[in-house]
């Protein structure tokens, strides 16, 4: 069971009418497996959905939708990266964009637990395996964070901004967030193409820090995975920082215990450097903040975490995609996760998709856990004392106790 101090957390958070979550969107072809830190686009050319993943020099897999069939995936970087650090051919956290024309792959580094990580770049003119070039590190000074989980902001230009000349046109900036960890997220600004950090010797901005000690002298809230997003709600425009909170749960079975594992978080800002606040108006680099997106929903839908957000075409609306544990299968088994966010009230909350239904089929491969987490979102909207026993009742048992940090 899980304690009772967490049920009680889960039954006073803001978004209780939408907690349990809607499950994840449905997926086919490949779904599981080393699918951790998900980076998505869509390739200009012919639509297609490219998905790149930690492990094995960046994994590959290409769809003709977001819910797949997913392909078996290929090596992005088959050479190993040329950054020459232990782990440069077992590749983390990658982020890809495009970029006049181009597409640029981010990627970190690192052996699992070790702090000697860099970050870098490659490029490609097509987003296939093997097509990438790797420029190598990008210049992410050394410092009290570990070098990881990076994620390019692309802000384009604009055109008319000075107000002096229609035609003339502001120039592109663009953001490097990373890490980290340690001491969670930070960010400076990239030189154009985005390969180098503009000046590797500026102070990086602190985004988001969570001081919340834990205990066990384990370092405080630990926060990864930084992603950027920016999106106008009601004429305005908006600086999302998503993030993953909690215990790392990269490498089952050794994943955080109940109601410390990954969940993600949201911070926003009227500029990309911030300063972040959540939904309360807490800092969250300084206020301990973040208003919470997703976070477990039984034991089909645990630890959600390594997220993205894009604007989805095909489903027509905007989509956050994670990795999460189904821990309902007899293991702990790692899948790839989205749903529809809406962002109607500025804040971005988890809503379901309309063909949902149509897609139960299809789904039911998790077995009997898929139907328990499906069940609990059908009943999001019932009310406190259910959602407390909806989850009480699935996340229990065998979550693992074991701690786990790196
Ligand atoms: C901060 O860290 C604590 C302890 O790990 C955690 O319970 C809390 O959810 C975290 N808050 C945010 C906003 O990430």
């Amino acid at each position: 069971m899980l304690p009772p101090l967490f049920l009680l957390t889960l039954a006073l958070l803001p978004f209780s009418k939408t907690t349990p979550y809607p499950s994840p969107g449905p997926c086919t072809g490949t779904c599981t497996g080393p699918i951790h830190d998900p980076s998505l686009i869509r390739r200009r050319t012919d639509g297609l959905y490219f998905r790149f993943t930690t492990s094995n020099r960046l994994n590959t897999a290409t769809a003709p939708t977001l819910s797949g069939p997913w392909s078996e995936p290929c090596p992005a970087l088959p050479h190993c990266s040329i950054i020459n650090v232990p782990g440069r051919c077992d590749l983390w956290a990658p982020d890809v964009v495009e970029v006049q024309g181009l597409y640029y792959l981010f990627y970190a580094v690192s052996a699992i637990g070790s702090r000697r990580s860099e970050i870098g770049v490659a490029v490609s003119p097509d987003l296939e395996c093997g097509s990438w070039r790797d420029l190598g590190a990008v210049g992410v000074p050394k410092g009290s964070w570990n070098r990881i989980d990076p994620n390019f902001l692309l802000i384009p230009a604009v055109k008319g901004l000075s107000g002096k000349d229609e035609k003339e046109e502001e120039e592109p900036k663009g953001y490097l967030l990373w890490g980290s960890f340690w001491t969670d997220l930070w960010q400076l600004p990239m030189a154009f193409p985005p390969v180098k950090l503009l000046d590797e010797s500026a102070e990086p901005v602190h985004l988001e820090f969570n001081t919340t000690l834990r205990p066990q002298h384990r370092p405080p809230g630990p926060s990864e995975g930084g992603f950027q997003f920016r999106w106008v709600v009601d004429g305005t425009q908006w600086f999302y920082l998503f993030f993953s909170s909690g215990g790392c749960c990269n490498r089952p079975p050794h994943l955080a215990p109940a109601g410390e594992e990954c969940k993600i978080m949201v911070c926003r800002a009227a500029r990309p450097t911030g300063p972040f606040v959540d939904r309360e108006g807490r800092l969250c680099a300084g206020g301990d903040g973040g208003t919470m997106v997703l976070g477990s929903a039984g034991e089909g839908m645990f630890a959600p975490g390594g997220q993205g957000v894009m604007w989805d075409e095909g489903l027509g609306g905007v989509v956050v995609y994670y990795h999460y544990v189904d821990l309902g299968v007899g293991k702990e088994e790692f899948r790839f996760g989205w749903n529809l966010l809406d962002f109607g009230e500025g804040w971005p909350v988890v809503v379901r998709w309309e063909g949902e239904g149509e897609q139960e089929g299809e789904r039911s491969v998790t077995t009997t856990t898929a139907t328990a987490t499906t069940t609990a979102s059908k009943r999001s909207g019932e009310g406190e004392g259910d959602v407390a026993t909806v989850t009480g009742s699935s996340g229990g048992g065998r979550v693992r106790k074991r701690p786990f940090w790196r």
